[in-house]
């Protein structure tokens, strides 16, 4: 039996994430890093108030098999480059950390379309140097999705995203060969792919894009 963690549980991914691994039975408990709760009781799910510069406050019963990390936020977001930074590389590799010296199995991450550590795009490049930072931990499984601009109810407007959709739609017929991989994807069905690549329980390091989602 499996046990997931789920770092960014209330984000667009997340949360789909959450509620289906809860319905999975191949999953025995699944354990939620928030920073504020959920309503919701389910007797799979345990939240975990994080604080994610201090790992170690997390109770030492919790070592589960998988890590889904969906955590992540935006340049203006966060406020500063430095400040997307310390959330997109510093927790994400914190997390990877930790978890592995609990003894996780497989390591799923959502990275985004274009991650390189030498890409001239910061964002690209974060998201690269956070895999490669990622591929040292030797994970049995580690699963990088790059997914591009995803689909979804969202609570917040982020104007530059809305925009970005309205365009990839309108240009989604056009998108094939190399350019398939910047197709929109629903949160909900990454969120799926995602728990079907953890159940294959394969060895290895694996990059998913579109068409594979
Ligand atoms: N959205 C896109 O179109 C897109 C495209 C490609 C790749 N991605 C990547 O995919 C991943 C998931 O995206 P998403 O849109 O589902 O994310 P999201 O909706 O913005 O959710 C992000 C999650 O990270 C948490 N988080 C953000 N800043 C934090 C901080 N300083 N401390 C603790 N927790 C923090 C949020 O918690 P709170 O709810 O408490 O804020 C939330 O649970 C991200 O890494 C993103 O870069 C997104």
């Amino acid at each position: 039996m499996k046990t997931a963690i789920v770092a960014g549980a209330t984000g667009l991914v997340g949360k789909q994430l959450m509620y289906k691994l809860l319905e999975n039975d191949n999953y025995q408990k699944v354990y939620a890093l928030v920073r504020k709760l959920y309503e919701i009781k389910h007797e799979k799910l345990i939240q975990i108030l994080v604080n994610y510069d201090n790992l170690d406050l997390i109770s030492s019963d919790i070592c589960p098999t998988d890590v889904f990390c969906c955590l992540g936020t935006t340049i203006a977001k966060a406020g500063s480059e430095e400040a997307f930074y310390k959330v997109d590389f510093t927790y994400i590799q914190q997390i990877a950390k930790f978890f592995k010296k609990r003894g996780a199995i497989n390591f799923l991450l959502i990275s985004a379309v274009g991650a390189h550590a030498d890409s001239s795009i910061f964002y690209s490049r974060i998201k690269g140097e956070t895999e490669q930072a990622i591929r040292q931990l030797d994970y049995e499984g580690l699963h990088f999705f790059r997914p591009s601009l995803l689909l979804g109810q969202r609570e917040e407007m982020r104007i530059g995203e809305r925009v970005g959709i309205g365009f990839a739609m309108l240009f989604q017929p056009f998108m094939f060969g190399g350019l398939e991989k910047y197709k929109p994807i629903h949160a909900a069905a990454l969120a799926d792919y995602m728990i079907l690549r953890s159940l294959e329980s394969k060895k290895g390091v694996f990059i998913r894009e579109n068409p594979d989602f």
